[in-house]
Formats: structure tokens, C-alpha cells, sequence
């Protein structure tokens, strides 16, 4: 889909998207259109009474007398002093979904800005833009049959403002955060028999192009640095294991070299469960189970096309979790990186074992001023939180409460719950320092969350629990069923918001 942005005139083709207030007042814009069409429009509106110019309300209007346009789409904007940059984000979203509905091919978006709103027009017309291309994404590749109706139609929007070229201008940061978005969105949707460790390794490797340092460990590696509780994990299957490590410098330069924001992922490309396997029914999702590493490679991505003016380094670990002859058993016990041994007494739990040596290594390593882990560890954070929201644990509140604020900025919320003493004793194991799953069903996302931060010293982390939010069985306005992406744009906005000043 091609996106424009231009001055104002009267469309003579495709659709036109005109914005009205709440109450059913017509911006300027609408009130032109209603003139030029002898007011179809003032009848539209008396006729649908249920249009009230609410938020998410569209009223298409087809066949317009007295213009050469298939049809004007009355747009409800709510209140004017309402009207942000989410809004307007997912009024794009929601009129892609419409227009490609209905078959149209282009499109004008003619939406205005009120007085009083707190997003001025140019602004307002980039992020109309950005949502637009966000609902556009579709992974589809596989499908070698579609008729032209299961296409997308839509192949050209116009946004109509008095300020092209600034808008445009604020368009193209919001275009390369898309651009690695969908790139998120591209890894997460490939199944497992395509994106596999050393593959996923190879998208990351190629991000060298961009000016990222990026290293990847063999499996010889790996051993070499006592990564045992990872390799573990790995051991029952035919692809060997992966550690990426991608390290963007933009803060270097003057004075001693800055310590890095860490963002650590779990990319666990298939989790079968191991020998402790899961049930047959939805095993299929569990392609998706390495979300929190393509997060972690998008987000790296997007802090060196838009040149970030931090340190930044993004480590992911990289395994399959299979049954085999080969594979871990429960009971087994291993000694992590970290030196602490770990009993494993759910293979299925593997995710915690393939972050306690990522972790370790990346703290180790690098002495982050922060570091943020993204996985989809507990099924529990779903019956917790739903679809809604991530889980984020923290032992930070300065952290925690940054994440919870960039979150909101950008439509992509985390929800606080708790770490705490009392929870880590469910973890304190019969045969080795801590085992991988607590004594029954209770609290299973804290109790994820707390064995990760025994692999964390004193740094301040956090975690998020995105296996809730990874993948979207409903279209929502920016984000199409299917992988979401979620987290690169709260890290991208958490980022900019915090550490990019000065
Ligand atoms: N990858 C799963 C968690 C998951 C479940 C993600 C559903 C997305 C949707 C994780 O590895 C896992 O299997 N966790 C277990 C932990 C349990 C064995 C303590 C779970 O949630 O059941
Ligand atoms: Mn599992
Ligand atoms: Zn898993």
C-alpha cells in the first residue's frame, strides 16, 4: 500500500474520509463535502441515527450525487480535545480494514484537527499514516491460491493536509518503526520449520548491514561458556542451539564509553514441552514461542535505522525444545552459567532455562545500566491479564513505573505484579540451588518471573511476560490477527522517552 501526502482538493476518484465531531458536528472539511453534494451528507447523518461522530463509528456513503468519487466514509472523531496520536492511529487502522472490505482501491483521508486538540494537523496526518500501514500488514506468503477478493484492494491513500511536507517529515520516523514492525511480525509468523535457531541466528547476523555488531555462538561455544542450563533445553533436538548477541553504539564518542540498555529474548522456535509435552490441541501456537527474541532483533533493528542516540545491546537465546532420545529429563540436573545448578523437573518450563544463561551472559558481560527481558513464558499471565496486557515484574520501581508510562504512550500496556521473598521459596529445590517450577499451579507467572531474577544480581530489571500479547486471534485497528509485535514499540518509546534526552 502506497501512502502520500498532499494539499487538499476535491478527490475525483476511489473514496474520501472526512472526519465529524461528537454530537454529529461536521468538521470543515465535511462541511465542504456536504455543500459540493447538495448536503448528502446532513441526510446521511439523519438517517443513521446510531452515527453520532463517536470514536470507531464509520458511515460510508455511496454513490455520491454531484461527485465523481465511489464514495465519502463519515469518520467519528469524539471529542475534539480527545483527538491524540492513538486516535488518529487507529482511525487509520480501522478505515484500511473498511475500504479494503469494501473493495476500494484508493483513498483520500480528508480527516481534520479541532481546535484545542493536543496533536497538531501535521503530526495528527502522520499518525492517520502510521496506522494506516500498520493494519496493512499481512503475512501471506504461503498462500498460492487467493481469489482477488481475499486481497487487499487498497493500494493507495492519500492524506490530505495543509501540511504535506511537515507532515511527511513526521511520517518518516513512524515509517521505519513500521518497517521493523513488520519485520518482528514476519519472524514470529514463519512456522518452525523455516525460522529454526541457526536461520533466526542468520536474520539477526544480516542486521550488520545497519551498523549493528553482531556476534553468533555455536553450540561450542555456548559449552564453552558453561551455558548448560540453555543447552539443556536444546539437547532433544536435530537443530542445534544459537546465542545472538547485537550491540548498537550511537553514544559513543566524548568522555567513557556509556552502558548499555540490555533487552534480552527468549527465542525458544519450537516448544513441544520436551518429554514433559504439552497436549496435541494448539501445540501449532508454540511456533511463536521465540516472540521475545524477534522483539528483541525488530527492536535493535529499529534503534539503528533511526540512528538511536543510546548504547544499546540485544541478546537472544536461540533453541528448539523437542522429545527425543537426546532429550533433557525431569529430574534432571544442570549447572547454569551463573554457577547456581538447577533442577529441572518440567521440561516444559524451558524458557526460564534458556534465559538464566542469557541473562547471566548479558549482565556478565556487558555491566548494563539496565536490562529488560521479553518472553512468552506462563500460559498463567493469559488467565491472569487475558490479551490485554503484559505481565511485568520488576525489582525496580523507577523501571517498572518508565515502562508502565511508555506503554500507555504508544497503545501497547504492561501491568505490574509482584516479586517478593515469600514467592522464591517455591523455587528453593530438594536436590540442587532452585528448581524450575514451583509446587502446583499457584501464581505461575511470579514464579517464572522469580526464577529469572535469580540469575539477576543487582541491576535494575525487568521482566515482561508477553505470552498473552504475542500473538492476536482478532484484528484489533493497528495490529491484523497473527503476530503483533507487541513490545517493540513500547522499548522503541521507552527508549526515546528516557534515555535519548540530552
Ligand atoms: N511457551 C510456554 C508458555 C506459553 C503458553 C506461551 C501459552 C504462550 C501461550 C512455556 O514454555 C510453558 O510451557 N510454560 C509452562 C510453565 C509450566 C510448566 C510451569 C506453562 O505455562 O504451562
Ligand atoms: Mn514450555
Ligand atoms: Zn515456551
Amino acid at each position: 500500500m502506497e501512502i502520500s501526502f498532499a494539499e487538499p482538493e476535491q478527490p475525483r476518484s476511489g473514496a474520501v474520509v472526512v472526519g465529524v465531531w461528537e454530537e454529529a458536528v461536521l468538521t470543515p472539511a465535511a462541511r465542504r463535502l456536504d455543500e459540493a453534494t447538495d448536503g448528502a451528507i446532513g441526510r446521511a447523518i439523519s438517517a443513521a441515527p446510531r452515527f453520532t461522530g463517536k470514536k470507531d463509528e464509520l458511515l460510508p456513503i455511496i454513490g455520491p450525487a454531484g461527485l465523481s468519487v465511489n464514495r465519502i466514509v463519515l469518520a467519528g472523531l469524539g471529542k475534539p480535545d480527545a483527538a491524540n496520536a492513538l486516535l488518529f492511529q487507529q482511525l487509520g487502522g480501522n478505515l484500511v480494514a473498511h475500504l479494503n472490505g469494501a473493495g476500494e482501491t484508493e483513498a483520500t483521508f480528508a480527516v481534520d484537527v479541532g481546535e484545542g486538540a493536543p496533536i497538531g494537523p501535521a503530526d495528527a496526518a502522520a499518525h492517520l499514516a502510521f496506522g494506516a500501514r500498520l493494519r496493512s500488514y499481512r503475512f501471506d506468503k504461503y498462500k498460492t491460491k487467493q481469489k482477488p477478493e481475499q486481497k487487499a484492494s487498497l493500494g493507495r491513500v492519500t492524506v490530505a493536509t495543509a501540511a504535506p511536507s511537515a507532515a511527511e517529515r513526521a511520517y518518516q520516523p513512524l515509517d521505519r518503526t513500521t518497517d521493523a514492525i513488520f519485520f518482528t511480525r514476519d519472524l514470529v509468523s514463519e512456522p518452525a520449520n523455516v525460522i529454526y535457531p541457526e536461520s533466526l541466528a542468520a536474520q539477526a547476523e544480516a542486521l550488520t548491514a545497519l551498523g549493528l555488531a553482531v556476534q553468533v555462538f555455536d553450540e561450542q561455544r555456548l559449552r564453552k561458556l558453561g551455558m548448560n542450563a540453555l543447552l539443556g533445553v536444546a539437547q532433544g533436538s536435530a537443530r542445534p542451539p544459537r546465542v545472538v548477541v547485537m550491540e548498537w553504539h550511537g553514544a559513543d564518542g566524548g568522555g567513557k564509553p556509556r552502558s548499555p540498555l540490555a533487552f534480552v529474548g527468549k527465542g525458544v522456535t519450537f516448544d513441544t514441552g520436551g518429554i514433559s509435552i504439552k497436549p496435541a490441541a494448539g501445540m501449532g501456537d508454540m511456533k511463536w514461542d521465540m516472540a521475545g527474541s524477534a522483539v528483541v532483533i525488530g527492536l535493535m533493528q529499529l534503534l539503528a535505522a533511526r540512528k538511536a542516540k543510546v548504547n544499546a545491546v540485544g541478546v537472544v537465546g536461540l533453541v528448539e525444545n523437542m522429545p527425543s532420545g537426546t532429550a533433557q529429563r525431569p529430574g534432571d540436573i544442570v549447572a547454569s552459567m551463573s554457577g547456581q545448578t538447577i533442577e529441572v523437573l518440567n521440561t516444559d518450563a524451558e524458557g526460564r532455562l534458556v534465559l538464566a544463561d542469557a541473562l547471566w551472559y548479558c549482565q556478565d558481560r556487558y555491566k548494563p545500566q539496565l536490562m529488560i527481558d521479553l518472553a512468552t513464558l506462563t500460559g498463567a499471565v493469559i488467565v491472569a491479564l487475558g490479551h490485554h496486557r503484559a505481565g511485568l515484574f520488576s525489582n525496580n520501581d523507577e523501571l517498572a513505573s518508565r515502562l508502565v508510562e511508555a506503554g500507555k504512550a504508544v497503545g501497547e500496556e504492561v501491568w505490574r505484579l509482584p516479586l517478593d521473598e515469600s514467592y522464591d521459596r517455591d523455587i528453593d529445590s530438594d536436590a540442587a540451588d532452585v528448581k524450575n517450577i514451583g509446587g502446583g499451579r499457584a501464581a505461575g507467572s511470579i514464579i517464572g518471573a522469580q526464577f529469572l531474577q535469580r540469575f539477576v544480581n543487582d541491576v535494575p530489571w525487568a521482566h515482561l511476560d508477553i505470552a498473552g500479547m504475542a500473538w492476536s486471534t482478532k484484528d484489533t485497528a493497528t495490529v491484523p490477527k497473527g503476530a503483533t509485535a507487541f513490545g517493540v514499540r513500547l522499548l522503541d518509546q521507552f527508549v526515546a522517552q528516557y534515555y535519548e534526552k540530552e
